[in-house]
């Protein structure tokens, strides 16, 4: 009884902090004292499984994968709304309705942000979220229930069942499901560092990361809601502004900008406002919903087709400028990608000056005809790159020739190479250093090789002064150490730091290798599948396509990007030289290391110059060695850095091996 107090007391305390940080976003405690709390909850509800109850903080990320997702049929369509572009269009709204309504009636209106995400169901029995649903046609959409319970300003439970009177043991509500901007970029520039595909915007991430099928990665996206919508199963609800407080007080996360408005030329001074600070709100918006406040007026109108209507939209202007392209550049980026982009006549566009532009690729570029010296349309919708949207004048007698893709890489001067099938071209110069660049990146992040300290700017200084010209030369850094120290930026302690972690990064095993090798569509869980079936890098580079193929969730293209990648000499090359710098090429390397010095027992002496003493020690024991203080007969090494004093003259007398430092290194990656 006692426990199922202390339970209970931890889950409603847990969720009043889950509710102040992410609906609120006035967090009470700090994130430790959060952590605490929730370890304290996990621990007892561990000793005691029978009390865990599905609407637990506990319990947000469920552990089986999605199937697929079920159907689900909506108690109420959930319909789109008419769009309105003008003022004047706002005024025929009004009047529409009000000619639909009893004469003498007060209207009012609800005026909200036109949130740019998924729009989502959420059905609440009895206080619990029971279900979360699609869209999807707008009669029947799919069950997302395991992904929605993940976002944490979802309430699993409502803070309240009765509000003033309103029951709520019965309800839908629908939102928006979206993420912020901010958060947006970052999930992109951790994706593109992992080689994988990038979004193209806010929204289309939202709707990628709800369809998911492992509710884990959900978890781990930065999504969030607000609701705008409460239908009751029964009992009479009076307005939409109340419904909106309503949720609010039920611990829903209800935008904070909606307005009453009590007339029609109060809701255009709320558009227009809205419309000017549009890039200062941290997510995306494409408009402002209007919706009749009263319920009852609501009924009366009804619907038309498939929108209500008592509410439209309005839609903001596309954000577009004029300018003039200055040049077309090509870029190339991490995979060998050779992009275009248009320099422009630098302008300002919803307040921030643009100067470059996206063109896509070469197709688009011929479909619109753009060429340098064009006057153009540039757009900024909800994508945050804008866009060259058309040419305005393609009749002009005196325009430049049409852009060509160019046949040699703008960086290392290789022929590129245009893939069947595909639009885009590609530099194939692994030693290209735009390319090496960004593949060095990758190979440093953190889920492949993990090498802290080996950050853009680091990298793109390494590069640009020869120090790396291919991945082995990480590995030979160490011997430069002096050198690099009187690199302005360095100096000593950071480049120590980075030959710690570089040597450390010898430990990762196989799988993360071949992920941080950076071949084309192998991607985390590809490397993974690959290193399971070819347990080591030779037998992977001698398989055909056909045994590639041969291992389930890998296909053609994978197969032909690996094949391809082991066909390059200079591939295999460099792989060999990776081999003699300690990596990791066999599956069964990891374990054979995690003991290979069981027993033997070190002592450390003098100043280290690749790590620190910390370091060295967990080397050892993380080959299962053990690390002394003191000398004696029974030491098996003596590792002896800069200076080293009474311990190494000791070894010397009690006859015990004396290692350098770079022995050390030698015998603890094996
Ligand atoms: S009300 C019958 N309010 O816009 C009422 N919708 O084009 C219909 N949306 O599918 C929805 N913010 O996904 C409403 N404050 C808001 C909204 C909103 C975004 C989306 C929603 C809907 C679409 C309608």
């Amino acid at each position: 009884m006692e426990t199922e107090k202390k339970i209970e007391q931890l889950r409603e305390e847990i969720n009043r902090h889950n509710y102040n940080y992410y609906v609120l976003a006035e967090p009470e405690i700090t994130d430790e004292e959060y952590d605490s709390l929730l370890k304290e909850l996990e621990d007892l509800e561990k000793k005691n499984p029978r009390l865990i109850t599905p609407d637990s903080p506990t319990q947000r990320v469920g552990s089986d994968l999605t199937k697929k997702f079920n159907p689900r049929t909506h108690r109420v369509p959930m319909l789109s709304l008419s769009n309105t572009y003008n003022e004047e269009e706002l005024y025929d709204f009004d009047r529409r309705i009000r000619d639909s309504l009893p004469s003498g009636e007060v209207i009012e209106y609800v005026a909200e942000l036109k949130i740019d995400g998924a729009s989502v169901s959420l059905t609440y029995r009895d206080g619990y979220l029971v279900a979360a649903a699609t869209r999807g046609d707008g009669t029947t959409g799919e069950e997302i229930t395991p992904n929605v319970r993940t976002i944490k300003s979802v309430p699993l439970k409502l803070r309240k069942k009765e509000i003033e009177g309103y029951l709520l043991d019965d309800i839908e509500v629908r939102g928006e499901i979206f993420m912020e901007k901010k958060a947006f970029l970052r999930l992109n520039e951790e994706r593109e560092k992992r080689g994988e595909k990038v979004f193209a915007n806010p929204r289309n991430s939202t709707a990628g990361t709800l369809k998911l099928q492992d509710p884990s990665i959900v978890a781990s996206r930065p999504l969030d809601i607000f609701v705008y919508y409460l239908i009751p199963a029964e009992g009479e609800f009076i307005s939409q502004f109340e419904n909106l407080r309503i949720l609010k007080e039920a611990g829903f996360k209800v935008n904070p900008w909606s307005k009453l408005c009590g007339s029609m030329d109060e809701v255009i001074t709320f558009c227009r406002e809205t419309e000017s600070k549009r890039d200062e709100i941290p997510y995306d918006i494409d408009g402002v919903v209007i919706k009749v406040n009263s319920v009852k007026q609501q009924s009366i109108l009804g619907n038309i087709a498939r929108s209500p209507r008592w509410a439209t939209s309005f839609k903001f202007s596309a954000r577009k400028a004029e300018t003039t392209i200055n040049d077309i550049i090509w870029q190339v980026g991490r995979t060998g990608a050779v992009t275009p982009v248009a320099v422009l006549q630098p302008v300002s566009l919803s307040g921030s000056v643009i100067s470059r532009a996206t063109l896509h690729n070469i197709d688009e570029i011929e479909r619109k005809d753009i060429r340098i010296g064009d006057r153009v349309v540039i757009e900024k919708g909800g994508d945050v790159i804008p866009k060259v949207t058309r040419v305005i004048d393609l009749e002009r007698a005196d325009r430049g020739p049409a852009t060509t893709p160019p046949e040699k890489c703008p960086v290392c001067s290789s022929l590129l190479f245009n893939p069947e099938e595909e639009v885009g071209i590609f530099c194939e110069n692994h030693l290209c250093p735009a390319r090496l660049k960004g593949a060095l990146s990758h190979f440093a992040s953190r889920n492949a090789m993990d090498i802290e300290g080996l950050g853009e700017a680091i990298t793109d200084l390494l590069v640009d002064r020869g120090y790396i010209k291919s991945f082995p030369d990480i590995y030979h850094l160490y011997s430069k150490k002096e050198e690099l120290e009187r690199i302005e930026r360095f100096g000593e302690k950071s480049i120590g730091n980075l030959l710690v972690a570089i040597e450390n990064s010898k430990l990762k095993p196989y799988e993360k290798v071949l992920f941080a090798l950076g071949i084309r569509f192998v991607g985390e869980g590809v490397a993974a599948l690959l290193a399971e079936n070819f347990p080591s890098i030779d037998k992977l580079a001698d398989a055909s396509a056909e045994e590639i193929e041969s291992v389930h969730g890998i296909g053609p293209r994978i197969s032909e990007s690996v094949t391809g990648f082991f066909r390059i000499g200079k591939n295999r090359e460099m792989i060999g030289e990776l081999k003699k710098a300690g990596l990791s090429f066999e599956a069964e390397q990891k374990a054979d290391k995690t003991d290979s010095l069981k027993g033997k027992v070190f002592v450390l002496t003098g100043t280290l110059s690749q790590m620190t003493r910390g370091e060295a020690k967990d080397k050892i024991l993380l080959a299962g060695g053990k690390a002394s203080s003191s000398v004696s007969r029974n030491t098996d090494f003596v590792v002896a850095g800069e200076k080293a004093g009474s311990k190494l003259k000791k070894a010397n007398e009690l006859g015990v091996k004396v290692i350098s430092e770079d022995e050390f290194l030698n015998i603890i990656n094996g």
